[in-house]
């Protein structure tokens, strides 16, 4: 005759599994009860789709918010770092700035450039902003605007900026 036979988890002796053996004898297991641990086999299919759906899902919203923090957004950045001197609509410390992507430099009327400036011959163009932004004193000698900015991502989100406000 067959007989059941109980496996007990060395550690913690709960039962685990419980096996009917094909003969007398030799506990060789013939199949299993299905108990909790070995039950059904599809569900844990349908778990493991929906868990992995879970986590497409949330290293999707990770992935897109560490994008967001890693790009700077050029407005905000416009505000922080030139806003001091510049807006887009009025001069400032600076000239006006809606529409200075493709303007030749020192183009506003209403504003007091350096002469360096007037007479660079500069048109403003992402590698001339870009320039301009790195390094005023090495595109133009002798301009008047003492600032730069450091991060080349920060400079690029800035020009993406000027770009669209000048549509
Ligand atoms: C400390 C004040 C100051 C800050 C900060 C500043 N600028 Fe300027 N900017 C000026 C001045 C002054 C001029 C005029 C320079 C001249 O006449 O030589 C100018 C000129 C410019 C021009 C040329 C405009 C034209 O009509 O030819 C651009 C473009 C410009 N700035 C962009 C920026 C951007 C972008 C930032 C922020 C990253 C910035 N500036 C930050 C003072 C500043």
């Amino acid at each position: 005759m067959s007989k059941i036979i109980t496996y007990r988890h060395n550690r913690d002796g709960v039962d685990r599994r419980r096996f009917r053996t094909a003969w007398p004898g030799p506990d060789t297991a013939l199949w299993q009860e299905p108990d909790r641990l070995t039950r059904k086999k599809w569900p844990y299919i349908v778990d493991g789709i929906i868990a992995g759906f879970v986590f497409f899902i949330i290293g999707w919203s990770v992935a897109l918010s560490a994008q967001a923090q890693i790009r700077p957004d050029g407005k905000a950045l416009f505000e922080k770092r030139c806003g001091g001197c510049h807006a887009l609509d009025r001069d400032k410390e600076g000239p006006r700035l809606r529409g200075v992507y493709g303007r030749a430099a020192g183009a506003i009327e209403s504003f007091q450039y350096s002469e360096a400036l007037k007479r660079s011959g500069l048109k403003w163009t992402d590698e001339n902003l870009d320039k301009w932004l790195s390094d005023t004193e090495k595109l133009v000698p002798d301009n008047d605007m003492t600032f730069h900015v450091e991060k080349a991502d920060e400079r690029t989100e800035i020009i993406a900026y000027l770009k669209n406000a000048g549509k």
